[in-house]
């Protein structure tokens, strides 16, 4: 396939050049066309040679060659990665005035736009506009991601994933109409990691999380397209980068972000490991042994069930607004039930929409980078299996998402 791609002038040009990789490696055949103001991110020697093909932007090189025609014409796709908020409002107005806007007008083949510009630029009703504009003569718009941008701030702005991008052109030229991406202008909020009861100032009571599952979950669900929030416990990982991210350290922290995120989100998956119990005293001043007292005895008492609170919440306060509680299960089976019996029976007491269970052994799952899940759902379709590494699990755990959240109706 012919492919023009058009490079806008945006910091997110850099990684336009994984774009392009993907394409060529595809076996399509490339034709980069940079916007002037985008050769100051990224130069044209980058193109040429990660394409194979010469590279111009402008209408006076290769006149015989008749470009500013040909290459539009010829396109099977056009994409245009990052559409910054100038090169949206050129194309809205049928400018012309560079071989890329030239290319543009001259296009027969479908055009896909990968915006990435500041949120405040994106929600301006110039851009609105340009976007509808575009739109409606039937040309593709993604929604740009969500998360930290180049300054301080962070919100919808950011060039989705050089594979969403293209993935979502994909399936434009297959004539699909979800080429969007599939959890665009959702928020999910994913807790991760092993919450943290203190005893005194040193010692706690925690567990084996590693929150790789959790921060593998958030990177999915990025990807897709969400506004992320990353409520982490403890973790041996780092955060990824285009999550907002809030610290907790205890079961009750984490219930009290959890449930104010839960106020403005589409999902939220529980997949911190958070304790049961924690310390019934916990002492400000460490613990001294002596030899002259008995053996401590640490009395432990409940902490709130936290997803079962999610989904009272939901449905107390947003019943019908088709927010998704997803919980995980780890169970290990024991001789008075097996694992999918036991995870049947936690998703009827928690009465969350989606149960991901994980069969965990001492050797098994914690710290991993590989596990098979078992997706159970309340709404009682069959059992759905997915296995793999982490990252493999969790996408498919949000393709399961982003299915509930577009084909089934409201819960609860
Ligand atoms: N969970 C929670 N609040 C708690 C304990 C667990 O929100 N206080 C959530 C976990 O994040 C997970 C799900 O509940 O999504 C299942 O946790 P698990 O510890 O397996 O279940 P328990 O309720 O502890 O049941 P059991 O002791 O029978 O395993």
């Amino acid at each position: 396939m012919r492919i023009v791609l058009g490079v806008g002038g945006g910091i997110a040009a850099y990684k336009v050049a994984s774009l392009l990789r993907l394409f060529t490696e595809a076996g399509h055949d490339v034709s980069v066309i940079p916007t002037e103001a985008s050769t100051r991110f990224v130069g044209t020697a980058t193109w040429e040679a990660l394409s194979g093909n010469p590279v111009s932007n402008s209408v006076f090189d290769d006149v015989h060659l008749v470009n500013h025609v040909r290459l539009g014409h010829e396109a099977d796709l056009v994409v245009v990665a990052p559409a910054t908020a100038d090169l949206l409002a050129k194309a809205a107005t049928g400018q012309a005035g560079d071989l890329l806007t030239n290319t543009l007008l001259m296009a027969h083949g479908p055009v896909l736009f990968a915006p990435a510009m500041h949120t405040e630029m994106w929600q301006h009703a110039a851009t609105r506009a340009n976007v509808e504009t575009l739109r409606g003569r039937g040309a593709a718009v993604l929604e740009p991601a969500s998360g930290r941008l180049t300054g301080a701030d962070s919100g919808p702005g950011r060039l989705p994933e050089p594979q969403a991008i293209f993935d979502a052109a994909m399936a434009l030229v297959q004539g699909r109409s979800d080429y969007q991406l599939p959890l665009a202008g959702r928020t999910v909020t994913i807790s991760a990691g092993g919450t943290r009861e203190p005893l005194d100032p040193v010692r706690f009571l925690g567990n084996r999380s590693s929150g790789k599952q959790g921060v593998a979950l958030a990177v999915a669900a990025r990807n897709a397209g969400a506004t992320v929030r990353l409520l982490a416990a403890h973790m041996e990982v780092p955060a990824p980068a285009g999550v907002e991210v809030q610290r907790v350290e205890t079961a009750l922290e984490l219930r009290e972000a959890a449930l104010a995120a839960a106020a403005d989100s589409d999902v939220i998956i529980m997949s911190a490991a958070v304790a049961d119990f924690r310390p019934a005293e916990v002492s400000d001043t460490k613990i001294k042994k002596r030899d002259d007292t008995a053996d401590p005895v640490i009395t432990l008492v409940r902490n709130p069930d936290i997803l079962q609170e999610l989904v009272e919440q939901r449905n107390a306060s947003r019943a019908g607004s088709g927010q998704l509680v997803v919980g995980f299960a780890a169970e290990t089976g024991d001789s008075q039930g097996d694992v999918l019996a036991y995870a049947e029976a936690k998703l009827q007491r928690k009465g969350c929409d989606l149960l991901v269970v994980n069969h965990v052994g001492m050797d098994k799952v914690f710290g991993q980078d590989s596990n098979a899940v078992v997706i159970l759902s309340r709404a009682g379709s069959e059992p759905q299996e997915a296995s793999g590494t982490k990252t493999e699990v969790s996408e498919a755990i949000v393709r399961r998402i982003s299915f509930e959240l577009n084909h089934v109706s409201p819960r609860a």
